[in-house]
């Protein structure tokens, strides 16, 4: 994987919601699926990725889309910021492929997609030739917080890449805090009714972000690393801690 590319996706890349119906050839999924085994997980978290037709993908909330990536998961301890940290690592490829891709958080696969045994489906991502723009033209016409409402200091490299990551309904539920060689993540608490859907989906939102850190770290020639650590700032109120990176 050439993630220099994915790193560049970065400013670009848009949730395509409009896709041509017509499958895209096989030497191009066949290309879509040669990538999937050099993806880079956070966690040694048994996880699976499988391509598949648009139409298995059911639910009110399914985009019509010719193709499917369908992400399902060992339910242990990170796995959702896991699934986000490796299924955006797609996101950004297909950008770069020059295909649209959108992440869908509430459909399902239907019975006849396999999910291998020890696993759960987490979620899907769709994908295919988008049928109207691909790309954005400026960073302008990316609608997300400014830094200073995300983070403890009003600009970094790695940070403002995390800013443009993509997240469900563009909530955005992240938070960091820079300490010298460090950065500590933070995700915000949901609680009531909102949290049976939000909760879930925020851990993904975290782990896309944790990827354009991680991308943006590559890129400046650093080796990001990620761990939880005993100790770390204080989350700010409403939030909780997630992990930290070091190696920056
Ligand atoms: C975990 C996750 C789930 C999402 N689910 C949906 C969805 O079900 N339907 C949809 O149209 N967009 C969905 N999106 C796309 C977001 O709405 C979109 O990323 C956000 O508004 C930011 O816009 P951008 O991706 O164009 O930068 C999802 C995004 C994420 C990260």
């Amino acid at each position: 994987m050439d993630f220099e590319r994915l790193y560049q996706s970065i400013f670009r890349r848009k949730s395509v919601r409009k896709y041509e119906m017509t499958p895209l050839d096989a030497s191009v999924t066949d290309e879509v699926s040669r990538l999937l085994p050099s993806l880079k997980p956070l966690f040694d978290i048994r996880t699976d990725i499988s391509l598949v037709q648009g139409d298995t993908i059911r639910g009110l909330l399914a985009l019509k889309a010719p193709h499917y990536l369908v992400m399902s998961s060992e339910n242990r301890e990170g796995y959702l910021v896991n699934a986000g940290f490796i299924l955006q690592q797609m996101d950004l490829a297909l950008s770069a492929m020059g295909l649209g891709s959108c992440w869908v958080g509430l459909a399902k696969p239907s019975g006849n997609i396999a999910i291998k045994p020890g696993m759960e489906f987490v979620i899907a991502m769709a994908f295919g030739k988008a049928a109207g723009s691909l790309y954005r033209d400026s960073l302008s016409e990316f609608k997300r917080k400014p830094l200073g409402k995300i983070a403890n200091v009003p600009e970094d490299p790695l940070l403002e890449a995390a800013r443009l990551a993509p997240s469900s309904v563009n909530s955005q539920p992240w938070y960091f805090k820079k300490e010298a060689d460090r950065i500590h993540a933070y995700c915000i608490r949901t609680g009531g009714l909102k949290a049976l859907i939000y909760e879930r989906l925020n851990q993904i939102d975290m782990g896309i972000a944790l990827c354009h850190v991680w991308l943006a770290g590559l890129h400046l020639g650093k080796d990001p690393v990620f761990a939880r650590q005993p100790e770390f700032p204080e989350a700010p109120a409403g939030y909780e801690y997630v992990i930290s990176v070091s190696g920056i």
